[in-house]
């Protein structure tokens, strides 16, 4: 790689942000980070994935979008991020003002960690500035902090092979960070993981958004991981995903250890579980 990039490379640099844009909208001058409206997604199959669907998410507004396998959370992900165009209805997104090299509006984080097995971690996280080519000084600097910000600087050399599901989870979340997204898009990043590993990811990544400032648009199909992280849980119905109802967790508690094992975590659990019951109703073997 390095001087003789592939031209694949240099394409896909040129593709991507331009794809975003084309499909998107700006919000001007407003508090809201994304606001969808009337998007649904039909397949080339027939399959109607989504919607209606209207969604208004704030500027660092931590949201999660909770739904059974398969109504759709993922084709909205994709929708906002611009890598699914809708089949109607409109996505506007707030105006992303660093005009830096290698500086996204949005940052993905997959299901699967997806690392390149022959990268180590730094190059792994290198990805998305090299195809944005970002100057290599500032992209040492960039890697190594978000590589700190994820508790992996120890592990810069290590390859992916080396590491835990957590550690492979965290090492995706730092490719996302370096690009210093407005808004971070995460579908179901800690599915696969135990749950030890699960919790304290969600403790990591509660203190990032508290820092950072990000908006977090958060997919899970699991009620308890939802209240736990989010401000707002949105309950997706049965496919064609659309809005079934919206709760705010309100908790006096700062999210640990207390808020998990608390009578108010308890009975927020219980209405949300109440609310995605019919989502599942029809459902073989749910
Ligand atoms: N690329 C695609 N082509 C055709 N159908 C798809 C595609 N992606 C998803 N689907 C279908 O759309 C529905 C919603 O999928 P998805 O958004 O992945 O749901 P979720 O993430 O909630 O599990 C499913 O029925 C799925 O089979
Ligand atoms: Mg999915």
């Amino acid at each position: 790689m390095g001087r003789g990039a592939p031209r694949g490379t240099i394409a896909l640099s040129k593709i991507q942000p331009s794809m975003v844009e084309s499909i998107v909208s700006e919000i001007a001058a407003s508090s809201s980070a994304v606001r969808l409206r009337g998007v649904t997604k039909t397949y080339d199959s027939g399959v109607m994935a989504l919607g209606p669907l209207d969604l208004e998410v704030r500027q660092g507004e931590f949201v999660s979008l909770l739904g059974p396998s398969g109504c759709g959370k993922s084709t909205a992900l994709r929708i906002i991020a611009g890598l699914a165009t809708p089949s109607t209805g409109t996505v506007e997104l707030a105006h992303h003002d660093v005009e830096r090299r290698g500086s996204h509006r949005i940052g993905f984080v997959f299901q699967e960690p997806t690392l390149m097995p022959w990268a180590n971690v730094r190059d792994n996280v290198r990805l998305p500035l090299k195809l944005a080519r970002a100057p290599a000084t500032d992209a040492d600097a960039r890697i190594e902090a978000a590589l700190d910000q994820v508790g992996l600087a120890e592990f810069a050399g290590a390859y992916p092979r080396e590491l835990s599901g957590g550690m492979k989870m965290r090492v995706s979340l730092a490719r996302a960070l370096v690009t210093d997204p407005d808004i971070l898009l995460m579908d179901e990043p800690f599915a696969a993981l135990d749950e030890i590993t699960r919790f304290r990811l969600n403790n990591d990544l509660l203190s990032l958004w508290r820092d950072l400032h990000k908006t977090v648009i958060f997919v899970t199909h699991s009620v308890f991981e939802s209240v736990y992280l989010s401000e707002r849980v949105i309950v997706m119905t049965a496919r064609p995903g659309r809005i079934g109802a919206e709760f705010h967790i309100n908790s006096a508690e700062p999210r640990g250890e207390e808020f998990r094992t608390s009578a108010e975590y308890a009975a927020y659990c219980r209405e949300v579980s109440h609310a995605l019951a019919p989502s599942y109703a029809g459902q073989a073997g749910a």
